[in-house]
């Protein structure tokens, strides 16, 4: 068992990431002990009831079960679960406890920062992208057809609980999916300023059969080192002011990628994976990097077997780049490899990439 300690000075608020590999079924005792008030509503993920809702054992008038799809995480769907907390007549003393990956976990963490102008919140994140991403630092939100995330808070939980058991029946997909992000902690290592010295990319190296074969030990230790680097990240920076946006390397490209593909064709790891490969090709091209560093980049994509992408019409690309929420007048916003493990922020022109 592994704790964690987040601390974001704006608000002077503390909270713990518990990993473990302990039975799912002790968990509720773990969250219900947790809790401040009486009440509390669960928002899971179908896909997550349907394999452990027994083993959980919450009653069927405490959860809100939330199919699963980016395309659920909508207004429809938060105003259905504010209204079912109205109902349950949840007060601020009372908890959300979100279940599932990042699309439970973003909605039900907006609901919670808004619902009686923010209650108490647990995250349970049950997939790789969301135990070591989307649980750790507090961003909440929904998506519109105006795009992803364009509403939302950043609003952190009371405790997050990493359970390694809900990875192993993870589909290969979504499993790699994590992996896309977790890669991504290796190569900005160095840039996330963590006082010790982690050394993901070695982990990754010499562990890769056994973080393959979802061997609970190795997670739970790889899901530490990246749970550790995003908190160095989010106490420095919670708004994304600054040094966070080091977080959204690959995300400029990768994003672009899945608008184009109308987030059907691939996964956001996927794109992300493809996002970097982009940066690193234009790291080489402006001489930030060696080819030797870009070498070593093709052979962990290798390794990891991250399925390929084609390079999609460059203008097209660059258009949505453009329109990312990122995106600053005539510039776009990359975070590009400068050094083993390193990375900056850069703003380019659509001349500049050319
Ligand atoms: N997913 C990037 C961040 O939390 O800032």
């Amino acid at each position: 068992m592994v704790k964690l300690s987040v601390k974001i000075n704006e608000q002077e608020k503390t909270y713990p990431i518990i990993i473990n590999d302990n039975p799912v079924s002790t968990l509720k005792e773990d969250i219900l002990s947790r809790l401040e008030g009486k009440k509390f509503l669960v928002v899971i993920s179908e896909k997550v009831e349907k394999l452990y809702g027994k083993a959980l054992g919450f009653e069927k008038s405490e959860k809100f079960i939330l199919k699963d799809g980016e395309k659920e995480k909508n207004f429809k769907n938060y105003k259905k679960i504010l209204e079912r907390a109205l109902k349950l007549q949840l007060t601020r003393k009372d908890t959300i406890i979100a279940i599932g990956g990042g699309v439970v976990g973003d909605l039900a963490g907006f609901a919670a920062s808004t619902y009686m102008r923010g209650i108490n919140f647990i995250q349970v994140p049950t997939t790789l992208l969301a135990c070591v991403d989307s649980s750790v630092g507090g961003k909440t939100g929904i998506d519109t057809s105006f795009g992803k995330n364009l509403i939302g808070s950043f609003y952190q939980p009371n405790v997050v609980f990493i359970n390694t058991n809900f990875l192993q029946t993870l589909d290969d997909r979504q499993f790699k999916t994590g992996m896309g992000e977790v890669v991504k902690y290796a190569f900005i290592e160095k840039s996330c300023l963590s006082e010790e010295d982690l050394n993901l990319t070695n982990y990754l190296s010499e562990n890769i059969e056994k973080i393959l074969s979802r061997n609970l030990r190795t997670l739970e230790k790889m899901i530490e080192i990246c749970v550790k680097l995003k908190i160095s990240v989010v106490q420095k920076d919670e708004k994304e002011s600054g040094l966070r946006k080091i977080l959204n390397f690959g995300h400029t490209y990768g994003h672009a990628v899945e608008k184009f593909t109308n987030y059907k064709k691939y996964t956001h790891g996927e794109a992300i994976v493809k996002g970097m490969d982009f940066a690193f090709n234009l790291a080489v091209k402006r001489n930030l990097i060696d080819k030797n560093y870009k070498y070593f980049w093709d052979d962990v994509i290798k390794k990891f077997n991250f399925k390929s992408i084609p390079d999609y019409p460059p203008e097209k690309m660059v258009k949505l780049m453009k329109m990312d929420k990122k995106a600053e007048f005539e510039y776009i916003t990359f975070i590009l490899p400068t050094d083993y493990s390193e990375v900056a922020e850069f703003k380019l022109t659509e001349k500049d990439l050319q």
